[in-house]
């Protein structure tokens, strides 16, 4: 049966990048009436340092962002992942079936650990290994995530087939990656060659989930541009990544192709789209940070909600767990 699993890292705010390419994914997959387990991935957050109070901040924070954008934990599994031991157990066995030249050629890898990768944390380099454990650990067969997250997928299917084959099962399935919609890569507001992120030093690179209108339109005024006008097809954009960039944000949110707004906007000054584009972008997410603030008011009912996930997830995730120990030949309990 096809089960969905994404997760998001607690680590700083949640930006219009995680949202239109991943969040906004999880609600139309939840909409689906599939199977839904959302993951708050605070193992994979502390690979780099994390002060413990903003941390527990930061992961509740995400929960309120998970429901306040249309989650619905009745529906979706809602869990944070340390809550769930079994995808840290199964992510040892994963240290033992991947290789160190696997990890090596990862591009996440290279970027965070820098120059100095001598001292780098040993789980920011494993880190693709707890990744593949969190799907496999629950048979996941669809996995919505970003375009950034592609590569960390294909080692999820590479370590699903070692394991296979060097246990001689056909266990752990090949999961699906599902990279859609018209935002599977949102680009920095002042640098259309970088993807927009939380690790950039600049705020106004990219909007917050909790950034306010007025600092919402005023950082998409100030978004870089060029001078030409909006062409009436996608054709036009090529070689325009500032561009592109926006009508892309404009057509995620409205939920639209990127033919059907060029149809609409084509012709028109960046002058005059941008404020169509801050306008839409408050009423989109406006609602969703205020309800995340309203849900931040109190955090017994977030704590709740991720007790009781935890305990949905687990029922899927022990005997998987068990099972696998199974095969690799771990005695079990009597
Ligand atoms: P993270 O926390 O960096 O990002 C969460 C999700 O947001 C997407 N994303 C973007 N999409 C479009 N444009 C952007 N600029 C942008 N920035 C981020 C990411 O692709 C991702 O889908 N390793 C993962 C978390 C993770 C995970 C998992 C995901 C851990 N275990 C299992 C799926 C399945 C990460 O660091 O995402």
């Amino acid at each position: 049966t096809p089960r969905v699993f994404s997760g998001i890292q607690p680590s700083g705010n949640l930006h219009l990048g995680n949202y239109l390419g991943a969040l906004k994914r999880f609600v139309d997959w939840q909409a689906k009436d599939m199977e839904t387990i959302y993951c708050m991935v605070d193992l994979h957050a502390i690979t780099v340092w994390q002060d413990p109070k903003d941390l527990q901040k930061s992961t509740r924070e995400l929960c309120a962002g998970f429901i306040a954008a249309g989650l619905d934990p009745e529906k979706s599994i809602l869990i944070n992942q340390s809550q769930v031991p079994e995808h840290a157990q199964l992510a040892w066995i994963f240290n033992c079936v991947a290789r160190m030249g696997w990890m090596q050629r990862m591009t996440q890898w290279k970027d965070k650990a820098g120059k100095n990768q001598q001292n780098a944390s040993l789980g920011l380099f494993a880190y693709p290994a707890l990744m593949a454990a969190d799907i496999l650990v629950y048979h996941a067969t669809h996995v919505p995530v970003g375009e950034d997250q592609k590569q960390h997928l294909e080692l999820t299917r590479d370590i699903a087939i070692k394991f296979n084959h060097d246990y001689g099962v056909d266990f752990f399935p090949e999961t699906q990656p599902v990279i859609e919609g018209a935002a599977t890569r949102v680009m920095s507001l002042r640098d259309g060659s970088k993807k927009m992120s939380k690790s950039d030093a600049s705020d106004a690179s990219r909007i917050n989930m909790t950034d306010d209108a007025d600092t919402i339109a005023k950082k998409i005024r100030k978004a870089k541009t060029d001078p030409d006008g909006l062409p009436s097809e996608a054709k036009g954009l090529e070689e325009r990544p500032e561009a592109r960039n926006l009508v892309n944000i404009y057509a995620a949110l409205m939920e639209h192709s990127v033919d059907q707004v060029l149809a609409d906007v084509g012709g028109k000054q960046f002058s005059e789209f941008k404020p169509m584009l801050a306008e839409l972008a408050v009423e989109k997410l406006a609602p969703i940070s205020t309800e995340m603030s309203r849900l931040m008011d109190d955090h017994t009912e977030i704590d709740r909600i991720l007790t009781r996930g935890s305990q949905r997830a687990r029922a899927i995730t022990a005997p998987i767990l068990r099972q696998t120990y199974d095969i690799v030949g771990m005695v079990p309990p009597v």
